[in-house]
C-alpha cells in the first residue's frame, strides 16, 4: 500500500515517466526504457555509464535517453545485477564488472561516472588522460591527495570536464541568480536527508563522510551563490554538532566571510521524508528575499514586487546538469574545484570533531 501511495506522491512531484523510472531503478525490472522514452529516437551510441546504481538509472540514462534515445555504448559495475539490469533497460552493447577493465572503447566519446563516491577521481583521471570528456557525479575527490590529482589533470587536460552538482542548474536558483547584487547576504539551507543504515556504504571511512556524500551540494551551492554575488576573500566556518558519536548525521555548518555574509547549512537525518530528501532555502539581501521549498515552489520578493513560482516537476537541476556536455551552460571549473577544497577543509573538521576554522580564498581562484 505504502509503495503505491510513494509512487503516487512520485508522479504528482516528479511527473508519471520518471517516477516509473524511478520505481524501475529500485525493483530493476528489465524492460528496454527506449520503448517508453524514446520510441522514435535514433542515436550513435557514444556513451560509457560507470556505476550504474540508482542515481545513474532514474536520472543520468532517464535523461540522456529522453534526450537522445540510445545512446549508452558501456555500462560498468562492480555489481552485475546492477550493471545487467541497467544494460538491458537502457541497451547497451558492452558490460563490464571489473573496475580495472578498459571501458574507453573507440566509439566511447563522454564518460559519465556515478559509482562509489572513493571511485571517482581514479576514473576521472583515466578519461582525463585518455582525452575523453568526462562528467563526474558529485563528490569529484574524497582527499587531499585526490584533490590534487584531479586539479592538475583537469588543467592540462585536452577534454573537457563536467560537474555533478546540480543545485546552480535549478530553475528556482537560476530566477534568484538574476536578481543577486554585490553584496553581502544571509541564506540558510535545510536539508532533510535520507535516513542512511550504519553499513551503508555512504558510511565507509574511505567514502569521505556524509560531508561529501550530501552536505557537498551545499557547500558548491553556498560558494556559487557568493562568486554570483561578488565574491570574498575568507570565509570563517563553525560546526556545530549534535551528537559527536554521529557526527554527520545532524549537523549545522555556519560560514560567515569578511564582508558580512552569514550562511547556515543545517543537514538533519532524523526522520526520513516521505517523498525523499527535502530541502529548504531561505535567501536574503538588500532589495531581495526569496524562499525556495523543495525545488517545488518558491516566492520572491524584490522591493515591493512579489511574485511565486511553481516548478513541476520538481526540479533540483538534474535534467540541466546531465545536459552540460550538449548544452554548454557548464559549471565553472575553478568554482567547483574551489568548492571541493571548503568541502574537504568542512570534511576534515567533522572527522576530527572540530568546531571552528578560517578558509582563505586569496589564491585558490
Ligand atoms: N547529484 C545528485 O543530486 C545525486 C543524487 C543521488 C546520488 N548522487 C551521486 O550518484 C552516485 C551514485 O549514487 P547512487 O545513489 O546511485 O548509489 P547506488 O549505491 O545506488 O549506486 C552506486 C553504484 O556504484 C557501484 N560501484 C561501487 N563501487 C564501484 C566501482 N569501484 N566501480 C564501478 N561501480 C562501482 C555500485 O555497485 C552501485 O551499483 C554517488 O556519487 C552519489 O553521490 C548524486
Amino acid at each position: 500500500m505504502d509503495l503505491f501511495r510513494k509512487l503516487f506522491r512520485f508522479c504528482l512531484i516528479y511527473g508519471p515517466g520518471r517516477a516509473f523510472v524511478k520505481a524501475v531503478g529500485r525493483t530493476r525490472w528489465t524492460l528496454r526504457l527506449k520503448l517508453v522514452l524514446s520510441p522514435f529516437k535514433r542515436s550513435d551510441k557514444f556513451i560509457a555509464v560507470v556505476g550504474c546504481g540508482q542515481f545513474a538509472f532514474s536520472t543520468i540514462a532517464f535523461f540522456l535517453t529522453k534526450r537522445h534515445g540510445e545512446c549508452i555504448k558501456v555500462a560498468l559495475d562492480i555489481d552485475e545485477k546492477a550493471v545487467n539490469t541497467f544494460s538491458a533497460c537502457y541497451g547497451a552493447d558492452v558490460v563490464l564488472t571489473n573496475p580495472a577493465s578498459k571501458f574507453l572503447l573507440p566509439d566511447v566519446k563522454l564518460v559519465y561516472v556515478a559509482s562509489n563516491h572513493a571511485s571517482h577521481t581514479d576514473y576521472a583521471l583515466r578519461c582525463l588522460d585518455a582525452g575523453i570528456d568526462v562528467y563526474i557525479e558529485k563528490p569529484i575527490c574524497v582527499s587531499r591527495e585526490q584533490y590534487e590529482a584531479l586539479r592538475v589533470a583537469i588543467l592540462k587536460a585536452q577534454s573537457k570536464v563536467y560537474f555533478g552538482y546540480n543545485r546552480p542548474f535549478s530553475a528556482a536558483v537560476k530566477e534568484l541568480k538574476k536578481h543577486i547584487k554585490p553584496t553581502a547576504f544571509t541564506l540558510n539551507c535545510v536539508v532533510m536527508g535520507h535516513l542512511i543504515p550504519e553499513d551503508h556504504w555512504y558510511r565507509e571511512p574511505a567514502e569521505g563522510t556524509r560531508v561529501c556524500g550530501n552536505l557537498g551540494h551545499w557547500i558548491d551551492l553556498s560558494w556559487h551563490l557568493l562568486n554570483c554575488a561578488g565574491g570574498v576573500r575568507f570565509l570563517d566556518i563553525l560546526i556545530a554538532y549534535s551528537n559527536i558519536e554521529t557526527p554527520d548525521d545532524n549537523i549545522s555548518v555556519v560560514l560567515t566571510s569578511d564582508r558580512g555574509d552569514l550562511i547556515t547549512l543545517t543537514l538533519t537525518a532524523r526522520e526520513e521524508p516521505f517523498e525523499g530528501i527535502s530541502e529548504t532555502i531561505i535567501f536574503q539581501q538588500d532589495g531581495l528575499f526569496v524562499k525556495v521549498d523543495d525545488f517545488r515552489r518558491a516566492s520572491f520578493q524584490l522591493g515591493h514586487k512579489k511574485f511565486n513560482r511553481r516548478y513541476w516537476p520538481k526540479d533540483v537541476g538534474h535534467q540541466k546538469a546531465v545536459s552540460q556536455p550538449f548544452d554548454g551552460d557548464t559549471r565553472n571549473v575553478s568554482e567547483v574545484l574551489c568548492s571541493t577544497e571548503l568541502m574537504l577543509e568542512i570534511m576534515e573538521m567533522v572527522r576530527a570533531n572540530k568546531a571552528s576554522s578560517r578558509f582563505d580564498i586569496d589564491g585558490k581562484l
